[in-house]
């Protein structure tokens, strides 16, 4: 089982960003924790992040034949503005779980509406940096059932 993991613009500035809303840890830390998580549960991962939609939507089209089995996105303020993602999400079939560090339900209206909620089958929103660990046993699970 492999998993594709993604995160979207200013995620490469957890640590030093708004650390009341996203705490102290980088990405880094994210993603060593991420890579303990896939490791104890023998699930491959690449864990990506860029500032550009278009490279996102790239990265999402190619993972079916990449060899991904699941999309894991935090795709930020993408979330909220980008159809683009939505469709690259849909078109790849692959199941998706969508992550937030913190709850955006809870902060700003422009922040309610997400564009991955309707085509995630994982919702994982304000657990920290905890919730990607999270999305990935959930992930697993739902794929050895
Ligand atoms: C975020 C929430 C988004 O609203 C925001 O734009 C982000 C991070 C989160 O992980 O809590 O950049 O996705």
């Amino acid at each position: 089982m492999k998993f594709l993991i993604l995160n979207g613009p200013n995620l490469n500035m957890l640590g030093q960003r708004e650390p009341e809303i996203y705490g102290s840890q980088t990405l880094g830390d994210i993603e060593n924790l991420c890579r303990e998580q896939a490791a104890s549960l023998s699930v491959g991962l690449d864990f990506r992040q860029s500032n550009h939609e278009g490279e996102l939507v790239e990265w999402i089209q190619s993972a079916p034949k990449d060899g991904f089995d699941a999309i894991l996105i935090n795709a930020a303020a993408y979330t909220h503005t980008s159809v683009a993602i939505h469709d690259a999400l849909k078109l790849t079939g692959l199941p998706v779980a969508e992550i937030h560090i913190s709850n955006p339900k809870e902060r700003e209206s422009f922040r309610h509406h997400s564009y991955i909620e309707p085509l995630a089958c994982i919702h994982i929103a304000g657990d920290g940096p905890q919730g990607y660990s999270k999305a990935i046993q959930m992930m697993q699970n739902k794929l050895s059932t």
